[in-house]
């Protein structure tokens, strides 16, 4: 018991202490080819030039090299094709590299996929988190690494669904409802155990609903856009007054960067900007918002918004407490969402070929072309 601590005290000063200024000097990304991962490493690399970057993606159906292309060639910057569920390769990885933090984004993503099949789900966000750990508590026991970080990028949808009123704190209990959202509980109870059982310096963030560029076209706001411009059907789900509280995705970067140098190990924090939108309200603005862009009459987007059967289980409202990250470490969010919306419907208007790139499937066929089926 004793020498377990003494272990832990190297790695970690304990929960309540002042933050640490920590410095990466290496670090391992994983899920980097998806829509958070791509942009975290894009500002992450700007504004670390002197960190090593490594990306760890497997490219499923949701990872795109072309969210890369503008880094592919930065001397510090590499991408592995690789599954974080492939222990041998996570630890040549960490002990190659000499990796300091694991920043963890790899993940099935999508609530709607779950609930039509939930395996994988458990099978990445579960037992790829565990693997992780376990890997990343090996390298740190190997003495090899000094100061050691390992990032859990979480979900507010760990705590549930609220009511009218109240905020998820880090205190409020875990209630995942779908099997996304119960398969990134599992893992953030892992990462938990992890700390408290093995001393591991851990992070862990709950963010909520992000938007911005090379969101993949499967989730609201980049399904409107890309439905509108094709005078597609906008499919709402049940009454639409279902609640998300959104924030730009290079907010949720920024302060991922900031908790991974001044975050406290073993804790939790969340991220939102306290943004709260109606479905049906984000619907509308979008429609207004492109039938300005595009030239068409006051109206005319909305005619396409059709009220569709209910995802099983909705959670009715997330509306996220970001007080402790503001007091304790200084974040704020940069973006107003009046910016943010636009920034991104011109953005999405600007890589016309992303988008197409994605819904026809040719996106898949660049990286087989680069880095050949199933290489690493
Ligand atoms: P995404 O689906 O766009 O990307 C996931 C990435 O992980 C893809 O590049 C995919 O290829 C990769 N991946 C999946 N399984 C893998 C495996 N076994 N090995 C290696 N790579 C694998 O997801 P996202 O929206 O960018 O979300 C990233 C993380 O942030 C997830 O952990 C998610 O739970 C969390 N999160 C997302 C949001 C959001 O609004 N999108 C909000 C809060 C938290
Ligand atoms: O809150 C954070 C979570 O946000 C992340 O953990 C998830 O990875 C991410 O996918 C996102 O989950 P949501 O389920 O909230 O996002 P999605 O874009 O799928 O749906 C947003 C809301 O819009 C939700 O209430 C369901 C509704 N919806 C969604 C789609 C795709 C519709 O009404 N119609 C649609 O076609």
């Amino acid at each position: 018991m004793l020498e377990r601590n003494a272990c832990v005290l190297v790695y970690f000063s304990g929960k309540g202490d002042k933050p640490l200024a920590f410095s990466p000097k290496s670090i391992l990304v994983t899920g980097g080819a998806g829509f958070i991962g791509s942009n975290f490493i894009h500002s992450f690399v700007a504004n670390n030039p002197d960190c090593k970057v490594t990306n760890l993606d497997c490219l499923t159906y949701a990872g795109n090299l072309k969210n890369l292309t503008a880094i592919e060639n930065n001397p510090h910057y590499r991408f592995v094709r690789g599954d974080i569920g492939d222990a041998p390769l996570v630890a040549d990885l960490l002990t190659e590299l000499e990796i300091d933090a694991v920043v963890h984004f790899a993940a099935e993503s999508h609530v709607d996929r779950s609930i039509t099949g939930p395996e994988i789900f458990v099978r990445t966000n579960v037992l790829g988190t565990q693997i992780l750990l376990e890997e990343s508590r090996k390298h740190l026991q190997s003495g090899k690494v000094g100061d050691f970080r390992f990032f859990q990028i979480s979900t507010d949808e760990v705590y549930g669904s609220l009511g009218e009123t109240g905020y998820f704190t880090e205190q409020t209990p875990l209630a995942a409802n779908s099997p996304y959202s119960a398969s990134k509980a599992g893992a953030d109870l892992l990462v938990r155990a992890y700390h408290e059982t093995f001393g591991m310096p851990t992070l862990n963030t709950r963010c909520s609903n992000n938007y911005g560029p090379y969101h993949f076209p499967e989730k609201l706001i980049p399904l409107l856009i890309h439905n509108i411009i094709n005078k597609k059907p906008l499919p709402v789900y049940g009454d639409g007054q279902n609640v998300r509280d959104w924030l730009h995705v290079r907010d949720h970067s920024a302060a991922i960067d900031l908790i991974l140098k001044k975050g406290v190990p073993g804790s939790v924090y969340n991220i939102g900007g306290n943004n709260e939108w109606k479905n049906i309200d984000i619907v509308n603005l979008v429609c207004d918002l492109l039938d300005t862009r595009l030239g068409r009459s006051d109206g005319e987007n909305r005619h396409l918004i059709t009220f569709v059967k209910d995802r099983p289980g909705h959670d009715r409202r997330y509306a996220i407490d970001a007080s402790q990250l503001k007091r304790d470490l200084g974040w704020e969010p940069a973006f107003t969402f009046e910016n943010g919306i636009a920034e991104t419907i011109e953005w999405y208007l600007d890589n016309k070929e992303w988008v197409e790139g994605v819904t026809s499937g040719a996106y898949r066929e660049y990286y087989e072309q680069q880095y050949g089926r199933g290489s690493v």
